[in-house]
């Protein structure tokens, strides 16, 4: 992992099952932004995301980042309990509006959404600490 971002796969045998995409700089809050948490629909419920999730925190953790964000669409109630059961928290933002073409699984797709953005502390020690 490193570099300005990373494409976590969930992996059962040699089919793709899930993925989410990890910004490491230039996220809204100024910490890592996780995007784009997709399971295949017939492989829910049994744990992938959080999987996903805790990858992203243990890395983000071992690059001595304190906090880790992400945003859900204001009508998304299953990431929303998804991501308040993993400890994330509203982090005060105002909702954003968000319009306009992205890029999602690489193909361009026409957006109109109003996004909660989330935060969650990790469980990390400042560099100096191991000095
Ligand atoms: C949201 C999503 C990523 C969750 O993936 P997942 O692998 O099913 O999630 P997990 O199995 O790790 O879920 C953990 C917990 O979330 C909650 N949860 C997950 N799916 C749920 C559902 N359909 N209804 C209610 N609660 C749900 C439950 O508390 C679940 O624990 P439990 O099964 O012990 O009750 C998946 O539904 C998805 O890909 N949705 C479409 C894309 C999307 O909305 N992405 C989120 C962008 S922020």
């Amino acid at each position: 992992m490193g570099g300005h971002q990373t494409y976590l796969v969930a992996w059962e045998g040699t089919e793709p099952v899930g993925h989410a995409h990890v910004v490491w700089a230039g996220g809204k809050l100024g910490v890592p932004e996780i995007q784009d948490v997709f399971v295949v629909p017939a492989h829910r419920r049994r744990g992938i995301a959080t999987a996903l999730t805790a990858a992203a925190e243990r890395e983000a953790a071992a690059q001595d980042h304190a906090r880790i964000s992400l945003g859900h669409s204001i009508a998304n109630d299953v990431a929303r309990r998804v991501y308040e059961r993993l400890g994330y928290r509203n982090a005060g933002l105002d909702p954003e509006r968000v319009q306009g073409t992205v890029l999602m699984r690489g193909r361009p797709v026409e957006v109109d959404d109003t996004l909660i953005h989330l935060v969650k502390d990790l469980d990390c020690r400042p560099r100096e600490l191991d000095t």
